[in-house]
């Protein structure tokens, strides 16, 4: 299993033990704010399940980011999958626990964990942002993301979701999920 240190935290693949961890930030409010809602303990337990899965094919799939000081999961980084003009692409998200955000945290994880990406892929991924929330959107232009497009992923054309696009390795086509 592939870890990665950077100067303030550890990003290393998820594992069994990591669940009550996880579910535990899935089901806050605090925590899943910009998302598609709190999770109950089945469906947090299912996206725990989901991570653990993708990582397996996808190395740099969404993962623990550990504060060394603490010895504490703050949050997570890596793609997830997400089906944009009908394709399942992969799409990198980030999330920290509140006490953990504005330290820098989001972007030093993220440009870690693309640093190895780039290194074992070539393609393109995608990062979903809604144009409300500021702080994402700054951490995707930092680690190298640029806007493309909006899309109605909210169903709601009043509430556009800004796309933006990052090459990966020497660039190409669309990363897909995998089948
Ligand atoms: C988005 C999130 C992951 C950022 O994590 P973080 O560790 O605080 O991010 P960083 O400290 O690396 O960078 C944040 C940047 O946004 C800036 N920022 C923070 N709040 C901001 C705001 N309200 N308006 C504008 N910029 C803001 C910071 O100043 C910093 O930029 P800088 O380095 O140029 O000063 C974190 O806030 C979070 O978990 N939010 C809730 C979940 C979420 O929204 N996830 C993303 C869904 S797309």
């Amino acid at each position: 299993m592939s870890t990665i240190e950077t100067d303030r935290l550890t990003i290393r693949h998820p594992v069994e033990v990591d669940r009550d961890r996880f579910v535990a930030m899935f089901t806050d409010e605090a925590f899943t704010v910009f998302s598609d809602g709190v999770h109950d303990a089945v469906s947090a337990n299912a996206r725990f399940d989901g991570m653990l899965l993708l990582v397996d094919a996808v190395p740099y799939a969404k993962q623990p980011v550990i504060e060394r000081a603490t010895g504490a999961i703050v949050g997570y980084t890596g793609v997830g999958t997400a089906v944009v003009d009908g394709l399942d692409r992969l799409e990198w998200g980030w999330r920290f626990v509140p006490e953990a955000r504005g330290r820098g945290y989001a972007t030093e994880a993220t440009t870690a964990l693309l640093a190895s990406a780039d290194r074992i892929a070539d393609g393109e991924l995608l990062c979903l942002i809604d144009p409300r929330n500021a702080a994402s959107r700054r951490v995707a232009d930092k680690v190298g993301f640029r806007w493309w497009k909006h899309i109605d992923w909210l169903g709601d054309p009043n509430q556009p979701t800004d796309v933006l696009t990052r090459p990966i390795g020497s660039g190409g086509p669309a990363l897909l999920a995998p089948t």
